[in-house]
């Protein structure tokens, strides 16, 4: 089956239903109560899905390592529609997390048709973005990153034609490069286990980057050496393409462990222990252990306009480097959620779900909860109008662009200081 979530298409409507029954994404909700200081993105529903999120609250619950890695296409300038991404890494990275960051400009390269010294400063200036968010850790292009590239081409081994075709529709006439981008992307996924060291890794992303994920998920099990998993009374440890010596080598580490053709059997065998001890010797003898990564999946700010926010149609979005005068005219002249006429608005209120405006509060502008909540209702009361909402929009804005620029700007040297 073809996946309906194409990562380099402009069409975005996707049926959040469909997504929890079809794709097996899991919603994020349960999982709230878990999660410590838990942030607006994900109280406000934004951050809407996840797989395998649960190995990362543990990990952050219990103090225990782990990975947070994103990437990002320089493509464009950075822009509002980025900043989401950019909040979930800082803030996986203070939870504890190893933080990772690749500029994906193999990829931009690639499929974009961007030449590489646009990648260079579109590059630049995501990372500036990031470090004026507080942003601490590695930071990488794609194309300068040899060991990355030894693990695309590692990761490539488990990869075939009919998975890109199943997966993203490829076919005969999909440019090899564009297969070798997505490689690369599977490899910035597991870099950072494959630099440090085996540990759970969550990769924030937009949902369209979903097929990314399964697609790396599956190659990350495939490279593994063994399966670890409990039985009756037991754990088995089974080899699925370990060296003999390996397999011997786990036998040998648990005393009075049984050893058949092809799995080891460890009576009275503690699961996480026995998983911990087998990774260890599969990186021994050559393999990576890696865990599978997790993913949040969250909603797209709607532009502007409608639609999508596009890097390609500047009306859409609000850039960081935009003028107030731009960012005023962008917002005043936004698709809102009112009626045709004050009196309609006034007697039905406004609709502020199909409201770029209102998103664009709900996601960045407004951080207080009761405020934001007050907006909504006011709105749906008819007693806000969208102009007054526009102009007060605005100022928050641009107060936030304001300060922003200002944290860029103390920000850039950390680019060349990386
Ligand atoms: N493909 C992503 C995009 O289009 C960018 C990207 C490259 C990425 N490598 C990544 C995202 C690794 C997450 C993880 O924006
Ligand atoms: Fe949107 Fe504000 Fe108008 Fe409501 S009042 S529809 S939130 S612009």
């Amino acid at each position: 089956m073809q996946s309906e979530i194409n990562p380099w298409s402009a069409n975005q409507s996707i049926d959040t239903d469909k997504l929890f029954t079809e794709f097996g994404i899991e919603p994020i909700e349960p999982l709230l109560p878990e999660i410590r200081n838990s942030p607006t993105f994900m109280r406000r529903g934004i951050v809407i899905g996840h797989r395998d999120y649960r190995p990362i609250v543990d990990a952050m619950n219990n103090g225990t390592p782990f990975h947070v890695l994103t990437g990002f296409m320089p493509s464009g300038h950075p822009h509002l529609g980025h900043l989401m991404v950019m909040k979930e890494v800082a803030w996986h990275v203070q939870q504890g997390g190893n933080g990772y960051v690749a500029v994906a400009d193999r990829e931009a390269h690639a499929v974009r048709n961007i030449s590489w010294d646009k990648c260079n400063e579109y590059g630049r200036e995501y990372l500036t973005c990031l470090y004026a968010l507080g942003y601490e850790g590695d930071t990488y292009y794609q194309s300068t990153n040899n060991r990355l590239k030894d693990l695309a081409f590692e990761a490539a081994i488990k990869m075939n034609f009919s998975d890109l075709q199943a997966i993203y529709g490829f076919g005969q006439e999909t440019a090899l490069a564009h297969a070798m981008s997505v490689a690369t992307q599977v490899a910035d996924i597991l870099f950072p286990q494959a630099d440090i060291g085996p540990a759970p890794t969550i990769v924030p992303v937009g949902i369209d980057q979903d097929p990314h994920i399964r697609l790396t998920r599956d190659v990350a099990h495939k490279l593994r050496f063994f399966t670890v998993e409990k039985r009756d009374g037991y754990v088995s440890v089974r080899s699925k393409n370990a060296p003999e010596e390996a397999l011997a080598a786990v036998h040998k580490a648990f005393p009075g462990s049984k050893k058949y053709e092809g799995h080891v059997d460890i009576k009275g065998g503690n699961l996480p222990e026995v998983d911990a001890t087998v990774r260890t010797i599969e990186i021994e003898y050559g393999g990576f252990g890696f865990y599978s990564p997790s993913a949040t999946y969250h909603y797209f700010m709607q532009g502007l306009q409608g639609g999508k926010m596009s890097s390609s149609a500047p009306e859409s979005f609000i850039g960081f480097c935009d003028t107030e005068k731009a960012v005023k005219k962008k917002i005043m002249g936004a698709l809102t959620g009112g009626r045709m006429t004050l009196e309609e608005q006034k007697k039905l209120g406004g609709e502020p779900d199909k409201c770029s405006v209102y998103l664009l509060n709900l996601f960045h502008m407004v951080e207080d909860d009761d405020e934001l909540t007050e907006i909504c209702r006011a709105c749906k009361a008819g007693e806000l109008m969208c102009g007054t909402c526009k102009k007060a929009t605005y100022e928050r804005v641009k107060e936030f662009l304001s300060d922003f620029k200002e944290k860029m700007d103390e920000a850039e040297h950390k680019v060349d200081e990386r």
